[in-house]
């Protein structure tokens, strides 16, 4: 079986010392670790401020509740649950924006379409680690007087025009659970060059409370412990080496599925940007292919080649969020994209020998169906 992705960790051996000492020390939680992680984090992504938290979902609770946003989120519903459920938590609005199909971030044209004067702000997700149009995207912020919030959970390492994800937000926040490329296990990092904000979200991730124990609103336990800082720790010193492999795998993976099929098409990655490719995604348009997207799905899984329908139901087709949704010709793209992506495993250190695999699988399809 290969699975859709594995964490990229290293040797026990790296972690155990400053295991031993943190248990040694008895200091499990807001400790030194976490400061050393948050330090290099905003080093490294070249922001004033990294909060560390317990999660990218309880970080985007507190991002909205910190800039105080009221009313109605745009955002896209080709997302994660999270990025809605913290809108919800907020007792805000979701407003869904449909996506751009090539790329499948959200689309300005469509969010303009969107915006009343209830609007506080736009929530934007970096998918798959593939940046948003940042500039179109500030300068509807500007003109509305609304906050730009990214969820950036799939993009820590990812860049535009030469600068990381984690800059262009009033807020932008990464997730680090084993799915992602930077992991700490579990955990998030809220990016900000906002100080009010960041100590908003230093004081909230603590229940409300500064240290006086007379809390200043009703926070959460978001904290991180020491041992998540430790695996984040080891994994932020191999971020470059496990984002150059990833690519190398992504072009590799295109090259031999080109060679198979012509018609498979990929998520297309911003000019002057580089994508942490958290999930490498297949399109399949079945009127070009002949087939459709769940039978290819079905095929690998059958095979052991856990492939994986994300993001499939989009947000606006789930329980929690249908009577949100209007107008159903509003998310055209959403529906598409959604209907017909496919994410194959990948993680940092696949060996050529796991790609050839999985697209040999693929081929079996293509010969048994004699497409
Ligand atoms: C786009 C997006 N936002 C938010 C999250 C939630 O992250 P976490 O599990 O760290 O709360 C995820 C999780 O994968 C995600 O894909």
């Amino acid at each position: 079986m290969i699975p859709i992705t594995k964490p990229t960790l290293s040797k026990y051996k790296k972690y155990a010392p400053r295991f031993k000492e943190v248990i040694e020390s008895g200091i499990l939680t807001n400790g030194k670790y976490v400061k050393l992680f948050e330090d290099n984090a905003s080093k490294y992504l070249g922001v004033k401020y990294c909060i560390a938290v317990s999660s990218c979902t309880s970080g985007l609770m507190l991002v909205l509740k910190g800039l105080a946003v009221r009313g109605e989120v745009v955002l896209p519903s080709f997302t994660f649950s999270a990025s809605g459920h913290a809108v919800l938590w907020n007792n805000l609005k979701p407003v869904f924006a449909d996506i751009k199909k090539d790329t499948y971030e959200i689309d300005p044209i469509s969010i303009k379409k969107m915006i009343t004067p209830k609007t506080g702000a736009i929530l934007a997700t970096q998918i798959f680690g593939n940046s948003c149009n940042v500039a179109a995207l500030r300068k509807i912020c500007n003109k509305h007087n609304l906050r730009l919030i990214f969820d950036a959970a799939h993009a820590f390492g990812s860049e535009l025009k030469g600068k990381k994800v984690g800059v262009f937000g009033d807020a932008e926040v990464f997730s680090l659970s084993p799915t992602k490329v930077l992991t700490a296990a579990e955990g998030g990092l809220i990016a900000t060059n906002n100080k009010a904000l960041a100590e908003f979200c230093r004081i909230g991730r603590n229940y409300g409370d500064d240290g006086s124990y007379n809390t200043k609103f009703n926070g959460l336990n978001a904290r991180m412990s020491e041992f998540h800082a430790i695996i984040g720790l080891e994994s932020l010193k191999n971020i470059d080496k496990n984002l150059k492999d990833r690519l190398a795998a992504v072009n590799y993976f295109k090259n031999k599925l080109s060679r198979i099929d012509k018609n498979i098409e990929f998520q297309a990655i911003h000019k002057n940007s580089k994508s942490t490719f958290k999930d490498f995604s297949l399109y399949i348009n079945p009127s070009k292919t002949g087939y459709n997207r769940d039978q290819l799905h079905d095929h690998l899984i059958t095979n052991g080649i856990i492939a994986k329908k994300y993001f499939y139901p989009p947000l606006h087709l789930q329980k929690t969020y249908n009577k949100f949704y209007v107008n159903k010709k509003q998310l055209v793209n959403t529906n598409n994209v959604a209907n017909n992506v496919l994410s194959l495993p990948l993680f940092s250190h696949i060996s050529k020998k796991e790609i050839d695999l999985i697209v040999e699988t693929i081929k079996t399809f293509y010969d048994t169906k004699r497409i």
